[in-house]
């Protein structure tokens, strides 16, 4: 019987939790798994919600038990199982049965992707799911993305699914093609750059300050009463605070410092320098989770130059000072992260809905925070304008910045890495130097390529008194 109401493919940990949710809104679902075990234990484990759940082991029943016109999420690794699953399964559906690709693709392929769908007439959707396992098993933060008319066929379930922000569903369409990929994947720089930044931050009181993991744990706990409020901060005193059942120890005491990713904050800044939208925070935090896997040459370097870290002396840095700092990059990151997507944007045709960004990351997604909040009204008032400039941003700016620069130059001195929280006050200092040092690139690339530059006080290009012109 073709009664369920949409589809799913790929039963992994996000799939699963989102065809739960999806048959707890009362929407009635099929699903499949390559690999059919795959689809009896997620049954097995369904419980009341199996009611409502069609399970199929093969693609063909997939497509027969589905209402027509169709609907079906795929939620398989991102890269070339999508596109062997879209080859797969096209042939089996009608002109106008809706593919949506809900897992982390590249962007770019979603545009081709989208592109090729429009070429062979059939309707297809890339949206951006956040908020891990707990978000998709009762409300991630969903950013779409393809033709708005088949976002609104879906968006009754979409919508249903969603986190809730004081009501308000964080489920939105960003625009045409890629733009809701894109928006997720910005969505991860920053998340990679905020946790970046915590982790700075809990290094300063680990090895600065000589704190306990629980001693850190209380930390982030008071952090999460005040602007720091937000998911990461408050996962981060739970994981300080966790004790290791095999022995006792705290459990980040015994987790190795080798950061894994799978990709998507790399991308972020690969975008950045293919538009030209710079995003130093996120570039440092990629480059930091890129030299934490590096291990071997590290401990190498340790025993060669002797340990960085040192302690820092009685009363050379506070925890407010730290806090303060925390807001200041936090802010940074989150300036930089917005000015991508609007750069971005304008570069590839999308008019991104700048506040309505903010809004959907208030909730549901891994990056949520009281912040957003702000920044969302910052953007209403101006969506081009860079968040740093916005006058509440700007005014917690210039209330912490020197404790920003405080910091950072203590820690700095002290041989506490702090590259995130550089790459902020960096960021700071270069958007409010109204003269930069550029004049010096400008003069050299003129004298070895006689590529030309701009005076101060004539307009045209210039070249200067040297080599043959000298
Ligand atoms: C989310 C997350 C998620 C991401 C993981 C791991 O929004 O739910 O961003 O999509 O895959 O956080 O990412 P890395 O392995 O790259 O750290």
């Amino acid at each position: 019987m073709s009664t369920s109401e949409i589809g799913l493919i790929g039963l992994g940990t996000m799939g699963a939790m989102l065809s739960l949710n999806i048959a707890e809104k009362g929407f009635a679902i099929s699903v499949y798994n390559r690999t059919a075990e795959k689809v009896d234990a997620f049954m097995a484990d369904a419980g009341p919600l199996a009611e409502r759940i069609t399970p199929t082991k093969t693609l063909q029943d997939l497509v027969a038990s589905i209402a027509k016109p169709r609907a079906i999420i795929l939620m398989v690794p991102e890269g070339e199982p999508v596109d062997q699953q879209i080859a797969a399964l096209r042939p089996l559906l009608d002109d106008e049965d809706l593919i949506i690709d809900a897992g982390n693709a590249n962007f770019h392929d979603t545009n081709s992707r989208a592109a090729a769908a429009v070429a062979a007439g059939v309707p297809y959707l890339g949206i951006g799911v956040s908020g891990g396992e707990e978000g998709a098993r009762h409300g991630p933060s969903i950013m779409g993305g393809g033709d708005q008319d088949n976002w609104t066929r879906v968006y009754p379930i979409l919508e249903a699914i969603s986190a809730k922000y004081n009501g308000q569903a964080c489920a939105t369409w960003m625009g045409p093609g890629g733009a809701g990929h894109f928006v997720k994947t910005v969505h991860n720089g920053i998340e990679y750059a905020d946790m970046q930044l915590i982790a700075e931050a809990y290094g300063v009181m680990r090895d600065g300050l000589g704190m306990s993991a629980t001693d850190c744990g209380a930390v982030f706990d008071r952090w999460n009463q005040g602007p720091l409020k937000s998911y990461l901060t408050e996962i981060s005193g739970e994981v300080s605070k966790a004790v290791d059942p095999q022995t006792g120890a705290a459990m980040l005491d015994v987790i190795l410092d080798r950061a894994g990713q799978k990709g998507t904050g790399r991308w972020t800044v690969i975008e950045s320098q293919q538009v030209g939208a710079p995003v130093p925070v996120i570039e440092a935090a990629v480059a930091s989770r890129n030299m934490s896997a590096d291990l071997e040459t590290r401990k190498a370097g340790e025993a060669l130059f002797g340990a960085a870290p040192q302690p820092l002396p009685a009363g050379a840095m506070t925890l407010d000072a730290l806090e303060a700092a925390l807001i200041a990059g936090k802010i940074m990151c989150y300036a930089q992260g917005f000015a991508l997507l609007a750069k971005a944007g304008e570069n590839y045709g999308w008019d991104l809905p700048m506040p309505a960004v903010a809004e959907v990351w208030r909730e549901g997604c891994i990056i949520r925070s009281s912040m957003l909040n702000d920044m969302a009204e910052a953007l209403t008032q101006d969506a081009a304008r860079n968040l740093m400039f916005a006058p509440y941003f700007a005014t917690l700016l210039n209330t912490h910045q020197s404790a920003l620069r405080h910091v950072v130059g203590t820690a700095v001195a002290h041989g506490l890495p702090v590259p995130a929280l550089s790459s902020a006050l960096g960021y700071f200092d270069t958007m409010r130097t109204g003269r930069s040092t550029a004049n010096m690139i400008q003069a050299q690339r003129d004298f070895f390529g006689a590529h030309s530059f701009e005076r101060i006080d004539a307009s045209g290009a210039h070249h200067g008194p040297w080599g043959s012109n000298a």
